[in-house]
Order: C-alpha cells, then structure tokens, then sequence
C-alpha cells in the first residue's frame, strides 16, 4: 500500500472497494428478455432490467466488458427500464447483465442472461449490434 492510500484510508475519504462491501452494495438488479431468450435473426427483442425506484440509470453491459453497451434512465416512478435490439443479428447474441447507479453508487451486475439467435431472417445481420430505443 503506499502511504498517501494509508493516509487517505485513515481520513476515510477513499472510496475504495472495501468501503462498499461495507455499506453492503445496493441489491442485485434483475434482467429478461421479452418475448424471451431465443430470438430469430431480424426480429426485435427487449431486455428489461429491473432494479430500485431510486435507480438514477441503468447500463447494459455485454460478455461482460467493463465499458456498458448503453445506458437507459428510467421513467420516473419505475423500477425497470428496458433497452430494445432491433434487429437481433448474430453481433447481438451474447451475455447481457445490467447494473443501476443510485448517487454514485454503482450496484453489482444482474446474472447473466444467455441472448440466442435462431433461425435465418431475410435479411443479413447488420456488422453491429443496434440499440435502438430505450427507456
Ligand atoms: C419493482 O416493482 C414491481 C411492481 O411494479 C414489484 O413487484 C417488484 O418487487 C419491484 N422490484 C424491486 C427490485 O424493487
């Protein structure tokens, strides 16, 4: 450790990961996929993410990177945003997990939810994943 995070430790102004595990993190949000999980090539589908009524924002995250996909902040008086893929394609299949930020809190991320392509659309897949609407 070096000596100015000892310092800032003794003050207590370091918000360190420790620090959360001690206030307890907010709860774990929860995610699904609406129809469900299986998704055919050019159809749309939407994750939900289902968190607090204090949640500010919520983030998508895929095959767990660091850096969120999106971000969607809720309707006022909800607990649950959604992030709509249209159209699904083989870029968007994947492990989605979701996270919401109360103040500048961030909470642990939902379990992760398994996107599966199926079946062929008349279309290609677009060379990315599109978001479309969120909210
Ligand atoms: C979110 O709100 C629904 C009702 O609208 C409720 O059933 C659910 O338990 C709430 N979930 C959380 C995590 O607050």
């Amino acid at each position: 450790m070096t000596l100015t995070l000892i310092v800032l430790l003794g003050l207590g102004l370091c918000r360190c990961p420790w620090d959360q595990v001690q206030a307890g993190l907010p709860p774990k949000p929860s995610n699904w996929a609406d129809p469900g999980p299986r998704v055919r090539e050019g159809s749309p589908v939407t994750i939900w993410c289902q968190g607090s009524l204090q949640a500010d924002s919520y983030s998508l995250y895929k095959d767990k990177r660091s850096k969120p996909l999106d971000t969607s902040i809720p309707e006022a008086s909800s607990n649950k945003t959604r992030f709509l893929i249209q159209p699904m394609g083989s870029h968007c299949a994947g492990l989605y997990q979701c996270a919401y930020s109360t103040g500048d809190t961030l909470s642990e991320r939902s379990k992760p939810l398994l996107l599966v392509v199926t079946g062929k659309g008349e279309r290609r897949s677009p060379p990315h994943c599109r978001l479309l609407l969120r909210g």
